[in-house]
């Protein structure tokens, strides 16, 4: 088997040498193939990876036009938000906090889950270091502003503990998104997050929590979804009836993209925002409607 590998590898090294080879490989049409084989062919790993504030124009489009599109024609009943895969808190703690402080009159709970028991009393602790609270993309840059810190966080002895304010809004627990039961555990939400978990779940389950976390959206909803595989994303959300949201949909993919490195090798990678793609809107968006 060893031996196998090794002579494909072989094999591969020299074709890559014929010039004709050399500059298909270059060309998005064979990157965008070879990608599609490390979908299929890549084993998947649960990975607990999170940040504080990780795409702020994703988070400007949840205290702006999602906010509006729930409130339309809707009497002032609290928003209830339920977060599918939130890792150490990271990202719950950063929805609370921002709703907060741009909304400080709105009513809301955030409702977060994952399947991991030690994530989870972590997340309840709500007690970060400087590394985790300032986490860096790819380039080395980090989201995190200073105002942000000034109302999430207070400092204890060099640590950061999420202030009481922001975190009685949160409430944390074990779930599963493969539960076939997932919704009668955990009921419906008006927004669900469900942020790179999918993309560590192989294709058939990946699509199986999809179809559990659809259930959760009420009648009008929002779903915000980045880190899923994208021919999945596409596939899915047009069964399930979803409108993609155009809202500054390049500049959320680019900041999504700063954490991403090797495609087309590396499964989690993104590819490039290409607007010559099939239904590039949808493709490429992580905010999804539900009327
Ligand atoms: C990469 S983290 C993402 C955290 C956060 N959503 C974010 O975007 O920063 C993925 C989390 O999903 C959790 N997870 C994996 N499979 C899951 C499942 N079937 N149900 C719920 N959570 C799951 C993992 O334990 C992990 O903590």
């Amino acid at each position: 088997m060893k031996d196998e590998a090794a002579m494909t590898q072989r094999l591969y090294r020299s074709l890559k040498q014929l010039p004709g080879i050399r500059a298909l490989i270059q060309t998005p049409w064979w990157k965008v193939r070879r990608h599609r084989l490390t979908l299929a062919l890549s084993p998947r790993r649960n990975c607990h990876f999170t940040c504080f504030l990780r795409l702020p124009t994703q988070f400007e489009a949840l205290s702006g036009p999602v906010l509006d599109f729930l409130t339309q024609n809707a009497s002032a009943k609290p928003l209830d938000i339920a977060v599918i895969g939130c890792s150490t808190g990271a990202e719950a703690y950063s929805i609370a906090s921002v709703l907060r402080q741009r909304h400080p009159d709105l009513v809301f709970t955030v409702r977060a889950y994952d399947i991991d028991r030690e994530c989870i009393e972590k997340a309840r602790n709500g007690r970060y270091t400087p590394e985790e609270v300032f986490r860096t993309d790819l380039s080395g840059s980090t989201t995190v502003t200073a105002n942000f810190v000034g109302v999430t966080f207070d400092i204890e002895d060099g640590c950061y503990v999420v202030k009481r304010d922001v975190r009685n809004h949160v409430r944390f627990g074990l779930a599963d998104a493969l539960d076939p039961n997932l919704k009668e555990r955990i009921g419906s939400a008006d927004i669900v997050y469900a942020q790179h978990v999918l993309i560590h779940l192989a294709a058939h389950n990946a699509k199986r929590a999809f179809r559990n976390i659809c259930l959760l959206l009420n009648p009008r909803a929002v779903l915000f979804v980045a880190g899923m595989d994208l021919h999945i994303l596409q596939e899915q959300t047009r069964k399930h009836g979803l409108i993609p949201s155009g809202y500054k949909l390049e500049e959320i993919y680019r900041e999504l993209n700063a954490y991403s490195d090797g495609w087309p090798w590396n499964y989690s990678a993104l590819e490039p925002f290409m607007t010559v793609r099939k239904e590039w809107h949808r493709r490429y968006s992580t905010i999804f409607f539900k009327a």
